[in-house]
């Protein structure tokens, strides 16, 4: 990218995820005294240096909320990161999306809500959105192209999630797209699952790119943040005035905390990937185990729309288990001493956690009744996990002994 560290110049932001664009995004130390980082403005008033100044309202920072030095660096960082046009900053990931959502639809109004969503998006629709006469229809995860026989004339919004939270069905977002568009529907992803450095979905077609940097740009389970990016400037417009109007603003210390986590993202990524798929894989030599959902195991439904469309894999997937009883399952979750019990993800210790999305889902039958269980591979050695899910399957077996 040509950022020549030792002279003056100004920030790059028109990034590729390679390990040097991400080393470099953003940054430019001879605007500030050659530290190497962007410094972190904290604030709430913001001087005008005279009266007819602040009447005309025109100078660039006017108010901490709308925007510091800090926050603007890391918006047109991750525009860059997503190849989007603008970037909002939220407090956390569901924030992203509930004011992406939001943001496009208004009273009266037909959502497109996958069944795999995130439990808490589920939510917001269930009980936020429907009072706003705001009516949401789930749909199949994989109904790719057929979506267009859900569509009403006052759709304006279909929402994806690639792959589904938990259950981890990859989705045909190009065919989706394409219907999307026909009609002016706008489509929103969650995609913090591969993050954009494997999932280029707005390059898909997707319109809003919505991440919870909580998870892996965060990296470190230590902040709460989301971002949501347009692909264009039409979609910005809206999605900032949402912003803008709700009052958002991220502090300049967490959306430090994110920055940092930019530089190291590639290369915890591909670590996540290489110890998620290891685990995956000898998860399925187990007999203990009924079906491993991980898109990148061959075999995998999923797997061939996931070669055609990421370039990696997230570190987070599900097992099918055999008929075990709670009982059982619980013990054998007690017992693992490398897996945290706990929600969110993204960081650098590997979790576990039980579900049963037959609770929730209602447009796919789930075929178990009893609990699947939700890894999240982190950064330890793969050899120690394996070790200590072995003794885990121990207590799991003995238990039914
Ligand atoms: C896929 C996905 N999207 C969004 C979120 C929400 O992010 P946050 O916890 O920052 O609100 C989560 C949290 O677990 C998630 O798993």
């Amino acid at each position: 990218m040509g950022n020549d560290r030792n002279k003056p110049g100004n920030p790059v932001f028109s990034a590729s995820t390679g390990y040097t664009d991400l080393v470099n995004l953003g940054r430019a130390p001879h605007q500030h005294h050659g530290f190497i980082n962007i410094p972190v403005y904290h604030g709430s008033t913001v001087l005008f240096p005279t009266a007819k100044a602040f009447i005309e309202y025109k100078q660039e920072y006017t108010y901490t909320r709308a925007g510091t030095p800090t926050s603007r660096n890391f918006e047109k960082s991750m525009a860059g990161l997503e190849g989007g046009y603008g970037t909002i900053l939220c407090p956390s990931g569901l924030n992203a999306i509930t004011t992406s959502l939001l943001a496009f639809l208004k009273s009266g109004d037909h959502l497109l809500m996958v069944d795999s969503v995130y439990q808490a998006t589920r939510r917001f629709c269930e009980m936020f959105l429907c009072n706003l006469d705001i009516e949401t229809t789930y749909y199949d995860p994989l109904i790719g192209g057929d979506i267009g026989r859900l569509v009403k004339p006052n759709t304006k919004v279909i929402f994806t999630e690639s792959p589904g939270s938990q259950t981890m069905e990859v989705q045909d977002l190009p065919a989706i797209c394409k219907i999307a568009h026909q009609h002016e529907i706008v489509v929103i992803t969650d995609n913090t699952w591969a993050t954009s450095v494997y999932y280029d979905v707005l390059k898909l077609g997707v319109d809003i790119s919505v991440q919870a940097v909580t998870k892996y740009i965060g990296g470190h389970a230590d902040l709460m943040m989301g971002v949501a990016t347009a692909g264009g400037e039409r979609h910005f417009a809206t999605l900032k005035s949402a912003h803008k109007l709700q009052g958002l603003y991220v502090g300049g210390d967490d959306i430090n905390l994110a920055a940092r986590g930019l530089r190291t993202l590639r290369l915890r990524l591909e670590r996540h990937m290489e110890n998620g798929i290891a685990i995956a894989e000898w998860l399925r030599t187990r007999s203990e185990i009924e079906e491993v959902l991980h898109p990148a195991l061959a075999g995998n439904p999923g797997h061939d729309i996931w070669k055609r469309d990421f370039d990696g894999a997230g570190s987070l997937f599900s097992v099918r288990l055999k008929p075990y009883s709670d009982d059982a399952v619980f013990a054998m979750l007690d017992h693992l001493e490398c897996f945290g019990i706990g929600e969110s993800w993204g960081s650098f210790e590997s979790l576990v956690l039980p579900f049963n999305p037959s609770t929730y889902r209602t447009v796919n039958v789930w075929p178990d009744e009893g609990y699947s269980l939700r890894f999240y591979i982190g950064l330890e050695n793969p050899e120690d996990l394996i070790a200590d899910l072995k003794a885990g399957f121990e207590v799991l077996n003995s238990y039914e002994a």
